[in-house]
C-alpha cells in the first residue's frame, strides 16, 4: 500500500497508522470500537455535549497549539498528520495524574463520570492554551462540556486549582502534555515527529477521501470530482452522517491546503482563507472589530470553533448562521475559485434563496474579505437564542452606522433568522437613510422591519417573537450608540 494512502498521526505519543477505513469513519468510533479505547464516550454524536471531546495539538505559524475538538464529528482521514490526545493518555510516566485530572479529583468535580472524561480533555486544552485564565475565560473553555449531575461549580473550581499541581512539578517531571501553556524547550520532539508525518503530498485516504496539498490540487481534483462533498472543519458536515446517516460517496478536504489557512490583511481588507477555524478568524475579526464579541463568544462553542471554519459557515448559507449578518453587514465579499479562475461575489448576492448560493460547478469558497473598520463607522452584532452558550440563534443581527452631525449617512442593516437567507433589511436601511437618528425615527423604522421580513414560525421561536426582537435589537442599537444603555451581555450572563 503506498504511503499516500495511509493516514497517520501521533496517538498519545506514539506514532499510529491506519489504511483501508472508511471516508466517513468517526474519530470517536475509531477510539471505542477499533482501538476499545473508551474514555472518550458518545452522548450526542452531534458536538454538542462534550462527552467525546479530545484535543489535536499542530504547529501553527510557528507555534504548537493544543486545542479541544469533538472527536464524534471529526472523520478520521483528516487526522493526518497531527498529534491526538484523549483521555488515556493524559497520566504521568509513573502513573500519577495529569494535574486537570488530579484537580477534578481533588475538587470532587465527578459523579457519575460520563461528561468527566470530556471535560477533563476541555481543561487539558485551556490548560495547555491559558497560564492563568479568569473566571470568563473558564467559562468559556468549558462552554462546549455538558454536566448533567456534579454541577458546575467544582469543575470551575478544578479549572483553578489544576495550575497549582503543574506548578508543584519538578523538572525532571515536567513533559510537553502535564506542563501548563507552551515550553518551548519540551515541545522540541513533538514539533519535530510533526514535522516527519507531514503530508509531502496530495492523498486518497479512505476509500473516497482526496485531500489534496495546494490550491491549484484542490482546484483540478474538484473539477475531476465535481459531485464530491468538500469538507473543511466538517461541523455541519459531520452531522450529515452521524444524524442524518447520508452515505458521502467522495469527499475533497480542504484542512491540508496551507494557502486556505492564511489571514492576509492587504489593501484595506481582512482576507480569511477557506481553511482558516473560526477561532482564528475571531480572534483577528476581534483586534478590528471588538464588538464582535458577543457573536464570537456565543457562536457554537471552543471545541466547534476549532474545528468549523468562517468560510464554512458562509458557504453553508444557512439562514441562521451566525456570522453572515455581520459580515452581510460590513460588506465582506466572498472570493470564489474554480479551474475557470477566480470572482469576486459581494456577498449580499452571494445568497439566491434557500440553500441556494451563487456557486458554479466545481466553485468553491477561496476566501472572504472583509472590509477593515473605518474610524466613523459604529458596529454591533447580536445574537438572541434560548441559552447564552452553544445555541443555535432565534435572530442574530448587525448594524453598521455613520453619523454625520446627527444624521445617517450611511446604513446597513442585517439578520438571521429572518427569512430563507441570511438578508439585509433594506427598506428599514431606507426609512433611517438621511434622518435624524433620533427615538421618533428610529420607532418608524422599527414597524417597516415586517416590510422586510415576513419570518416562521419553527422550534426556535415565534415568527411574532422574531419580528418584535428584530424591532427591539434596532433599538437597542439605537440607544447604545447615544449612549443610553451599555452591551448588557456579561451582565446578563450571571444573573439567576
Ligand atoms: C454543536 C454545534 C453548534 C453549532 N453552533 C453554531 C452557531 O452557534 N452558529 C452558527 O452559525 N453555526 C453553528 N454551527 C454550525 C457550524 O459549526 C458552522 O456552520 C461552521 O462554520 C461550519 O464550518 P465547517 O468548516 O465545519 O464546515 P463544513 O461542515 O466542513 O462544511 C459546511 C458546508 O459548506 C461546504 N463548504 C465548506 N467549505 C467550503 C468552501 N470553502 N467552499 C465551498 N463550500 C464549502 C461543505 O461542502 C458543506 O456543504 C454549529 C454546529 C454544531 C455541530
Ligand atoms: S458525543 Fe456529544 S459532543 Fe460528541
Ligand atoms: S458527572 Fe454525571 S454527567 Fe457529569
Amino acid at each position: 500500500m503506498s504511503s499516500l494512502n495511509i493516514i497517520r498521526f501521533y496517538l498519545n505519543g506514539q506514532l499510529h497508522e491506519v489504511a483501508n477505513v472508511e471516508s466517513t469513519t468517526t474519530l470517536l468510533n475509531y477510539l471505542r470500537e477499533t482501538l476499545l479505547q473508551t474514555g472518550s464516550k458518545e452522548g450526542c454524536a452531534e458536538g454538542d455535549c462534550g462527552a467525546c471531546t479530545v484535543v489535536i495539538a499542530e504547529q501553527q505559524d510557528g507555534r504548537l497549539r493544543f486545542r479541544s475538538i469533538n472527536s464524534c464529528i471529526q472523520f478520521l482521514p483528516t487526522l493526518d498528520g497531527k498529534a491526538l490526545y484523549t483521555v488515556e493518555g493524559l497520566r504521568n510516566k509513573d502513573g500519577s495524574l495529569h494535574p486537570a485530572q488530579q484537580a477534578m479529583v481533588d475538587c470532587h468535580a465527578s459523579q457519575c463520570g460520563f461528561c468527566t472524561p470530556g471535560f477533563v480533555m476541555s481543561l487539558f486544552a485551556l490548560y495547555k492554551s491559558e497560564n492563568r485564565p479568569d473566571r470568563q475565560l473558564i467559562d468559556d473553555a468549558l462552554a462546549g462540556n455538558l454536566c448533567r449531575c456534579t454541577g458546575y461549580r467544582p469543575i470551575i473550581d478544578a479549572a483553578g486549582q489544576m495550575y497549582e499541581y503543574g506548578k508543584e512539578q519538578t523538572a525532571e517531571q515536567q513533559t510537553v502534555i502535564n506542563s501548563p501553556g507552551s515550553v518551548k524547550a519540551l515541545e522540541k520532539e513533538l514539533v519535530e515527529q510533526l514535522e516527519m508525518i507531514k503530508p509531502a503530498k496530495d492523498k486518497k485516504l479512505g476509500r473516497h477521501f482526496y485531500a489534496p496539498l495546494s490550491l491549484d490540487s484542490l482546484t483540478s481534483c474538484y473539477a475531476e470530482h465535481p459531485e464530491a462533498t468538500l469538507l473543511a472543519g466538517g461541523t455541519d458536515v459531520g452531522l450529515w452522517v452521524t444524524k442524518q446517516y447520508r452515505d458521502l460517496p467522495e469527499i475533497i478536504y480542504l484542512g491540508q491546503i496551507e494557502e486556505l489557512k492564511r489571514i492576509n490583511i492587504a489593501e484595506g481588507f481582512i482576507q480569511i482563507g477557506a481553511s482558516v477555524s473560526l477561532t482564528d478568524a475571531f480572534e483577528c475579526l476581534l483586534e478590528h472589530y471588538p464588538d464582535l464579541d458577543e457573536i464570537a463568544r456565543r457562536f457554537a462553542s471552543p471545541p466547534i470553533r476549532n474545528a468549523g471554519t468562517l468560510c464554512g459557515n458562509v458557504a453553508n448559507g444557512s439562514p441562521i448562521g451566525d456570522s453572515m449578518p455581520a459580515l452581510l453587514c460590513l460588506g465582506t465579499i466572498v472570493r470564489l475559485r474554480s479551474a475557470a479562475g477566480s470572482r469576486d461575489v459581494p456577498m449580499h448576492k452571494f445568497y439566491l434563496g434557500y440553500q441556494q448560493k451563487d456557486l458554479q460547478q466545481a466553485e468553491f469558497v477561496e476566501a472572504v474579505l472583509i472590509p477593515l473598520p473605518e474610524e466613523q463607522h459604529v458596529f454591533r452584532s447580536y445574537k438572541i437564542s434560548k441559552r447564552f452558550d452553544q445555541d443555535i440563534s432565534a435572530v442574530c443581527a448587525a448594524f453598521n452606522l455613520v453619523l454625520k452631525d446627527g444624521v445617517v449617512d450611511e446604513i446597513s442593516i442585517a439578520y438571521g433568522g429572518m427569512a430563507a437567507i441570511p438578508q439585509r433589511a433594506l427598506q428599514c436601511e431606507k426609512s433611517l437613510l438621511g434622518q435624524n437618528f433620533e427615538l421618533a425615527i428610529v420607532e418608524k423604522s422599527m414597524q417597516v422591519l415586517s416590510e422586510d421580513f415576513t419570518p416562521l414560525t419553527d422550534m426556535r421561536a415565534s415568527a411574532d417573537y422574531r419580528i418584535k426582537v428584530a424591532a427591539n435589537l434596532l433599538l437597542r442599537f439605537y440607544h447604545e450608540v447615544n449612549g443610553a444603555a451599555k452591551n448588557t451581555t456579561h451582565v446578563l450572563r450571571y444573573v439567576g
